[in-house]
């Protein structure tokens, strides 16, 4: 943390493309015109754009029971290579993050990584679990509702509202969840949920697969939506690569779901990156691995002209960095997280990515912007060299 540096270039700050020099001493960013005896200095020059870092809150990285599909570590060298320089953690691990102590002990673990790292909690049997460990979010997956029922989900939205903290929902009913995952699956669960929204809890829906989950939610819950759900549909994306839950939906609600995305009707751009092993994936296991190319494939819309460069990090780096409490911008004073990225364009292949997982049913698909360096906790990563300063 007391080494320093300083990252010259064109950088996105205050609304506007300017050329910055960042002066990061101590981990902490102290000018945007600095230059300071002692301290490298790595210059971007043309085609290279500095944007406040971005933050995902929704990763499995798996790590103490299943460290053959994804590690901390590994993990952690996905974000990096997709630019992306905080995470929250599901806590689906082996064993479940329900208790106080598991939920420490996973921070405490998380807190050597390279970049910001949090963990949702899981839904705890016994409820007094959440005042010992105040976590700023829980996460509910169906199999919770299964297990415990919906009566004790209200009763963990109560001693949410009471903490302060934020129910996070994979919003499928699992009533409606046999051998298939139909849509009414989540549909319902959206009803139910815009219910509790209108009693006053604070709620968040992540990875929202369906237009109607979108027109029933918005305003009352904060949403986000994954790449695949945006840009994958079940009629073109098959067989066990493309199986992840909630499922890819057909290509005319895709169309619907992306034109309420892009028209700034979903809150927070979030992977779920669900890393398995290709023998899991090929044995029938859900989850798509993104977190190395998402920040690409949403600067591509910005490329396209779908979205503005302000909208881009509004999605995934703003309103995420808030939901995680980090602060990931280029303020003096502010700790440094950010990162450089090559503005040109680049088909996804196996060889972006750096984690465990180095397949996805993304691969193939036009992205723009690859990330060439992250500032995150102190260090500066030069991604095509390997040098950390
Ligand atoms: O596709 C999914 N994969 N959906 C989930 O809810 C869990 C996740 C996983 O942990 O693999
Ligand atoms: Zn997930």
């Amino acid at each position: 943390m007391d080494g320093c540096f300083v990252v010259e270039g064109k950088a996105y700050v205050g609304g506007a493309v300017r050329y910055v020099s960042v002066l990061v001493e101590g981990g902490v960013v102290r000018s945007l015109k600095g230059r300071a005896e002692g301290c490298r200095v790595v210059q971007f020059p043309r085609r290279h754009l500095i944007l406040p870092g971005f933050v995902d809150i929704h990763v499995h990285f798996r790590d103490w029971g299943l460290s053959h599909k994804e590690t901390l570590r590994g993990g952690s060298a996905a974000a990096l290579a997709g630019g992306v320089v905080g995470v929250l953690d599901m806590p689906n691990t082996k064993p479940h993050i329900r208790t106080a102590e598991l939920y420490a002990k996973r921070l405490a673990e998380g807190s050597s990584l390279p970049i910001h790292y949090g963990v949702h909690m899981g839904v705890p049997e016994d409820l007094s679990e959440l005042d010992k460990a105040k976590p700023r979010s829980v996460k509910v997956y169906p199999e919770d509702v299964a297990q415990f029922g919906w009566a004790h989900v209200e009763a963990l939205l109560e001693r949410c509202a009471a903490l302060g903290c934020t129910a996070v929902f994979h919003c499928e009913d699992p009533a409606y969840i046999s051998d298939s995952r139909p849509p009414e699956a989540e549909a319902r669960c959206a009803d139910r949920i815009a219910l509790y929204a209108r009693r006053g809890f604070r709620i968040h829906v992540t990875h929202v697969s369906l237009p109607y989950t979108v027109e029933t939610l918005r305003g009352l819950a904060t949403l986000d939506a994954t790449p695949h759900h945006l840009l994958l549909s079940s009629d073109k994306c098959s067989g066990p690569f493309c199986k992840v839950n909630p499922p890819l939906r057909g290509e005319e609600q895709r169309r619907r779901l992306l034109a309420l995305f892009l028209a700034g009707a979903v809150d927070i751009y979030a992977t779920d990156h669900a890393p398995h092993t290709m023998e899991d994936k090929l044995a029938g296991a859900p989850g798509i691995c993104s977190l190395d190319v998402a920040a690409s494939l949403l600067l591509r819309f910005w490329r396209d002209g779908l979205l503005g460069l302000d909208d881009v990090l509004r999605l995934y780096s703003f309103r995420p960095a808030r939901f995680a409490g980090l602060e990931a911008s280029l303020r003096p004073g502010a700790p440094a997280a950010f990162s450089v990225f090559r503005l040109e364009e680049f088909s996804i292949s196996e060889r972006d990515f750096k984690g465990t997982c180095r397949f996805s049913p993304l691969e193939g698909l036009r992205a723009f912007g690859k990330a060439v360096a992250v500032a995150s906790r102190g260090r500066l990563h030069l991604l095509e060299t390997g040098e950390v300063l």
